[in-house]
């Protein structure tokens, strides 16, 4: 039993600051203000939206027969209504008064840093902020092309705000353009709103805010290497520390300590923010940027740069508070280690539903979609027998690879007389507000990649998560009443965890970072200003990596191959995978596309756990299984899912195959076959899905082209050695080859749990893999 009632005492730490709250802003606060942002003048307005929208027909014209134009003046009005509405919430936000402040600090310095507690407005206010400032218009300038004639160009006008994850991206978008009283992206030509994510840009020619991955924006970096549409881009999330915020980090601070020559003179401003306190590397970071450019600037005109820049920006670096509103949290930890946390978790959940008297929904933090999808099927199983008097409860998961539309659903407020449970893997943690949480249950545990030299690839592993994330965790509860947060570990473990994450530039597979960087013209990876160097071996193996692929030539410098990939939205590997595709012809290349479709998302087979049902799931699954592989079983699915147009997800209950994933996997495929049209390696022609049948020989050897280093073969002994290595590597249950024997198997994946295992695996031939890895 948990001592649920006992007061505890969390251990005292540095990041867990006191408990406040806030009064309301007093004074001469900006509440009185108008909405900055809130929609102009109907007429104009009226005008955009009047003109005709090329090929999109308003979502409801088929039952509506009024008037375009009064359709959308309704529309526009609501739009307003709800922006008036919001309005009064977004005042309440403890950034809200900070607003002059955070402009007068960007009229007078092109770097910012703010830190706030998650929650406190910086993503959604911080852009609103700042369109209006004089300095975010679009601006006539001239530039100097290498043959020396001069170019008139426009810059600025837009406000990039990355995020590390797709879904934050895409709410928070939808969220400020309803602050604003502005359409969407691209449902309308006036939206000022967009964002932009792999797979799915939503944009307008009338947008001045967008969010997009750091991953889009490095993307952009490979068209636009000045940024020349933006006046600001704001990092958001930088406490993550994902690969890619370390390379924007490092690309803006060149961008911020430069003559801006590509921008016409015009400079840009960065704002980077965090929820957790420590600023101070970071303000270092941007302050030796500007110290090697004065000093440049000092050795070639042998003067006194002193800092100041010719239009009176100073270089300072100043970081902004922003303090937090954050209810009392009670910590309850579990008496003793959790072996089984998705079983506990089930058990506080209904003990929480049963006995907590204090209203408010409940949020679980797990490892990843199997983890979440076996605890929402059951919840949903012990629901259906649970005390009518007691209120419902609505399931409701969320993973990066969830369709957007499901995703949406976790921001909406519980219908009446219900109590949404979320169930998330870390994207709640600092990433989504999801409100009306007061109860949090924490697993511990969080799934990240990590490199195993060993083996020379990313393998994901579910690790401890560390002190500073648990207490992100816990402050989900304290967002709007005192909460309560359910530690499914001990307080002794808890006090052992990591103080803070390590970068992912520490301890992830290089390569995709470092074409990043080829792609960009950084040829002298060595002189990069990293906000945390990366390990040589790792730099070195990624090198290695690209190599293999032929991504590099041997000097070092990009191939034309590498260039390709570096366009496309897949890791280096896949996209090595998806040109040799092409190189086997336009079939082949469709059959490789669903493949890497499948691959993109977590897992597209329901869950197997007991012995009975992976009998079940055998027999359901028949038809689709391949003797090749999983690979070849993807295709399969792919095919006959797609080939179903009466009721898709009765075919996949049928199959035990996930509804869910495989709309994700449809939409990927899309915006794939797209770009591999718009890149020429795909006719124009529209296909329908009858396809001839597949070529198992030239699609293996294709995910050879990427995958030659992960691939085993059989050893006297039974078991599978890997071919670079040779270490022991055991077929993952869930591999339809699983117990299998064949001569050779390439993997996509490499999991370590109790064992090595291969996952995503297909039978090869050896002498396939010796082509493969000879080039
Ligand atoms: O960036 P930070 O975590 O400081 O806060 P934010 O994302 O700007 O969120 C501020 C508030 O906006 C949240 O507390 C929510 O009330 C609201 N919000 C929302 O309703 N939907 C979103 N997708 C994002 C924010």
């Amino acid at each position: 039993k948990r001592k649920r009632d006992e007061p505890t005492d969390e251990p005292p730490s540095r990041d867990d600051k006191p408990v406040t709250q806030e009064a309301p802003h007093k004074s001469k606060s900006p509440t009185n203000e108008k909405p900055e942002s809130i929609p102009e003048q109907p007429g104009n307005e009226d005008n955009v939206v009047g003109k005709a929208h090329p090929g999109k027909p308003p979502s409801n014209s088929k039952h509506n027969s009024k008037p375009k134009s009064l359709d959308n003046k309704t529309n526009f009005t609501s739009l307003r209504e709800k922006a008036n509405t919001l309005y009064e919430q977004r005042k309440k936000l403890p950034i809200f008064g900070h607003s002059d402040e955070i402009r007068k600090k960007l009229r007078d310095q092109d770097v910012m840093l703010l830190v706030g507690e998650t929650g406190s407005g910086k993503s959604t206010q911080i852009p609103q902020f700042l369109v209006n400032e004089f300095w975010c218009r679009p601006t006539d300038t001239k530039i100097t092309q290498k043959d020396g004639k001069e170019k008139s160009i426009k810059v600025g006008g837009c406000i990039a705000i990355t995020q590390p994850r797709r879904v934050a991206a895409i709410s928070l978008a939808r969220r400020v353009a309803e602050e604003m009283g502005t359409p969407l992206g691209s449902s309308s030509p006036a939206s000022k709103v967009g964002y932009s994510v792999r797979f799915d840009t939503s944009t307008s020619p009338s947008t001045r805010v967008k969010f997009l991955t750091e991953g889009m924006l490095l993307q952009e970096m490979l068209h636009d290497p000045w940024l020349t549409k933006y006046s600001a881009v704001v990092v958001d999330e930088v406490h993550e520390r994902g690969v890619n915020v370390d390379l924007v980090t490092g690309f803006l601070r060149n961008l911020v300590s430069c003559d801006n020559q590509g921008r016409g003179g015009v400079p840009l401003k960065v704002v980077v923010m965090s929820a957790t306190a420590d600023m101070e590397s970071l303000q270092g970071f941007f302050q030796e940027g500007f110290k090697l450019q004065a000093e440049e600037q000092k050795r070639i005109e042998n003067g006194s740069a002193k800092g100041e820049k010719e239009n009176g920006v100073t270089k300072d670096i100043s970081v902004c508070h922003i303090k937090g509103r954050q209810f009392s949290v009670k910590t309850i930890y579990s008496p003793e280690p959790v072996h089984d946390f998705v079983d506990a978790a089930l058990k506080i959940i209904f003990q929480i539903h049963y006995k907590e008297p204090m209203p408010g929904d409940i949020l679980v933090f797990l490892t990843g979609q199997e983890t979440v999808e076996a605890l929402e099927h059951l919840v949903n199983e012990y629901a259906i027998d649970m005390d009518p008097a007691l209120p419902k409860v609505q399931v409701l998961p969320l993973f990066a690879a969830l369709p957007q539309a499901a995703q949406q659903r976790v921001f909406m407020p519980a219908p009446p007389r219900t109590r949404k449970i979320v169930l998330s893997t870390n994207i709640a943690e600092t990433s989504v507000t999801v409100s009306g949480v007061r109860y949090v249950v924490d697993c511990g545990k969080a799934k990240i990649k990590q490199f195993r030299s060993r083996l020379g690839l990313d393998s994901l592993l579910v690790k401890p998560i560390s002190k500073s994330a648990a207490i992100q965790r816990k402050g989900r509860a304290g967002r709007e009443a005192p909460g309560q947060c359910f530690r499914l570990y001990t307080e002794k473990d808890y006090l052992t965890l990591d103080e803070t994450n390590t970068p992912e530039i520490l301890r992830c597979d290089l390569s995709q970072a470092l074409l990043n960087m080829k792609a960009r013209g950084v040829d002298d990876i060595v002189r990069f200003p990293f906000l945390t160097r990366p390990p040589r071996e790792s730099l070195e193996k990624a090198l290695l990596q690209l190599l293999n692929i032929e991504a590099l030539e041997e000097t070092g410098s990009i191939s034309e191959i590498g260039r390709h990939i570096a366009k496309l939205p897949l890791t280096p590997t896949l996209g090595r995978v998806l040109l040799a595709a092409a190189e086997n012809g336009a079939d082949c290349l469709t059959d490789v596309i669903d493949i890497i479709s499948c691959l993109s998302v977590e897992n597209i087979f329901m869950n197997a756990n007991s012995e009975e049902k992976k009998e079940a799931a055998e027999t359901a699954r028949r038809d689709l299984y391949r003797r090749e592989g999983d690979h070849l079983t993807m295709l399969a699915t792919v095919r006959a899912y797609a080939a179903e147009h009466a009721d898709r997800k009765a075919w996949a209950e049928r199959h035990l195959v996930s509804h869910r994933a495989m709309q994700s996997v449809m939409d990927v495929r899309k915006q794939l076959r797209t770009q591999c049209r718009q890149a020429k390696l795909l006719p124009g022609d529209q296909r329908n899905d009858h396809f001839p049948d597949p070529s198992p020989v030239l699609i293996l050897q294709s995910f050879l082209r990427g995958f030659a280093t992960n691939t085993a073969r059989l050893v006297p002994d039974g078991s599978y050695r890997t071919v670079v290595g040779n270490q022991t590597v055991a077929i993952h249950p869930s591999s339809v080859l699983f117990g299998k024997k064949v001569e050779a198997i390439m993997y996509n994946e490499f999991v370590f749990t109790n064992r090595s295992y291969a996952r995503g695996v297909s039978a090869v031939q050896m002498d396939w893999v010796g082509e493969a890895l000879a080039g």
